[in-house]
C-alpha cells in the first residue's frame, strides 16, 4: 500500500484517485476550489465532473496542499496543463527530496514550448518526476472499463515503480524511457482532434476521419522525431493510441469543441459551449511555433491555428488542405 496525493479533482484527477483506492492505495485529493472539496467530502462523487463514479468512503479531499504533498510516496499532479506551472510552484515548498511526482496532464507551454514534466522539474527542482499518458478517458477508468497506459520516466526503477502502482486488472501499463515521445503525443493529439470534430461538423465521413488521423500522426511524429522522440513511440500508446480515441471518441473535448467550430459557430463560443479546459487550443500555437523551430511541415497544425486565430473558415481550410502540393506519402521509399 502507498500513500499518495492526487493534485487536482478534475474528471482525471477524481478517475485516477478512485483507481488507486481501489488498488489498495491511501489517496489523498487536493483541489484549489473549497466548494469542490465541500462537494466531495460530502457527496463522495463528483457530480459535475465525473457523475456517476462513487468515490471510496475512506477516499480523503482537501484544500491543504502542504497535508496533500507530505509524507507521500507518490504524488500526481492532475490540473490542467495551464495550471501546471502555478500549481507545480505552490508545490514546490512541501515537496521532499527525491519525491516521486507523476504527471497526467496534457500539454506544451505556449511561452517557453516547454513539455510539462520540464515544467515541474524547473519549478520543484528537488522531485523526480515521470508521465502518465494513453488512450483513457477519465469517465471510462472510472467505470473500471479496461485501459492501457504508458508510463514514462528517466530511471526505468521510477517507471517501475509507478506500473506497480497504478496497475490492476482493468488498468494495464507499459513502462518507457521516451518522456519527450510521450508529452508531444498526449499534448499534439489536442490540436488534430479539433480538425477531426470540425470534419464530423461539417457533416463529412470516416473517410475524413482516417485521414486526419493519419496524416495528423505523420505531423506529429515527423515534428516529435525531429525533437528526439523515439519514431516507435508515435505508433504506440501514446502516439496514435491516443489520437484514434481523442478523434473518435464522444468524451473528447477537444473534437466536441471542433465540431461546434464545423457547425459554424466560433473558438470562443465553441469553448464556452463546451464548459470545459480545451487544452487543444492553447497547444496549437505552441505546435505552430515548434514546426517553424524545428523546420517541420505541419499543414493540419497551420490550418487548425487559422481557423482558430485567424478567423478562417473550417471549409476553405480544408480545400486548402486537399489541394496541397501533390506529394508521394513517404517520401523516402522512393530514394
Ligand atoms: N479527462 C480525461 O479523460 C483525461 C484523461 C487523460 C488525461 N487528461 C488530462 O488531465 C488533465 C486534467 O484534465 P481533467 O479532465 O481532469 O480537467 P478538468 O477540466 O476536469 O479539471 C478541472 C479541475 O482543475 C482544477 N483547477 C481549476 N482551476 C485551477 C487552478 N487555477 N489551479 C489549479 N487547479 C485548478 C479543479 O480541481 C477543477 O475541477 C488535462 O491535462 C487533461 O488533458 C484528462
Amino acid at each position: 500500500m502507498a500513500k499518495i496525493g492526487v493534485i487536482g479533482a478534475g474528471s482525471w484527477g477524481i478517475a485516477l484517485a478512485w483507481l488507486l483506492m481501489n488498488n489498495g492505495h491511501e489517496v489523498t485529493v487536493w483541489s484549489v476550489i473549497e466548494s469542490e472539496i465541500e462537494m466531495l467530502k460530502a457527496n463522495h462523487e463528483h457530480k459535475d465532473k465525473l457523475p456517476g463514479v462513487k468515490l471510496q468512503d475512506d477516499m480523503q479531499f482537501t484544500t491543504d496542499l502542504e497535508g496533500a504533498c507530505k509524507d507521500k510516496d507518490l504524488l500526481v499532479l492532475a490540473v490542467p496543463s495551464i495550471y501546471t506551472r502555478s500549481t507545480a510552484a505552490s508545490m514546490k515548498n512541501f515537496v521532499k527530496e527525491g519525491q516521486l511526482i507523476t504527471s497526467v496532464a496534457k500539454g506544451i507551454e505556449e511561452k517557453t514550448l516547454m513539455r510539462l514534466s520540464e515544467i515541474i522539474e524547473q519549478e520543484i527542482p528537488q522531485s523526480v518526476v515521470t508521465v502518465l499518458c494513453g488512450p483513457s478517458h477519465a469517465e471510462e477508468v472510472g467505470r473500471g472499463l479496461p485501459t492501457i497506459c504508458a508510463v514514462g520516466a528517466k530511471k526505468k526503477a521510477d517507471a517501475e515503480f509507478v506500473q506497480n502502482i497504478f496497475s490492476s486488472k482493468v488498468f494495464r501499463v507499459y513502462t518507457t524511457p521516451d518522456m519527450l515521445g510521450m508529452e508531444l503525443g498526449a499534448a499534439l493529439k489536442n490540436v488534430v482532434a479539433l480538425a477531426a470534430g470540425m470534419a464530423d461538423g461539417m457533416g463529412f465521413g470516416d473517410n475524413t476521419k482516417a485521414a486526419l488521423i493519419t496524416r495528423g500522426m505523420a505531423e506529429i511524429s515527423r515534428l516529435g522525431i525531429a525533437m528526439g522522440g523515439h519514431a516507435a513511440t508515435f505508433s504506440g500508446l501514446t502516439g496514435i493510441g491516443d489520437l484514434i480515441v481523442t478523434c473518435a471518441s464522444r468524451h473528447s473535448r477537444n473534437r466536441m469543441a471542433g465540431f461546434l467550430m464545423g457547425q459554424g459557430k466560433s473558438a470562443d463560443e465553441a469553448m464556452t459551449e463546451v464548459k470545459m479546459v480545451v487544452e487543444g487550443v492553447y497547444c496549437a500555437k505552441a505546435a505552430e511555433k515548434l514546426a517553424e523551430k524545428y523546420n517541420v511541415e505541419m499543414p493540419i497544425v497551420k490550418e487548425v491555428n487559422e481557423i482558430l486565430f485567424n478567423n478562417k473558415s473550417p471549409r476553405e481550410s480544408l480545400t486548402d488542405l486537399m489541394m496541397r502540393d501533390r506529394k508521394s506519402e513517404i517520401g523516402d521509399l522512393w530514394t
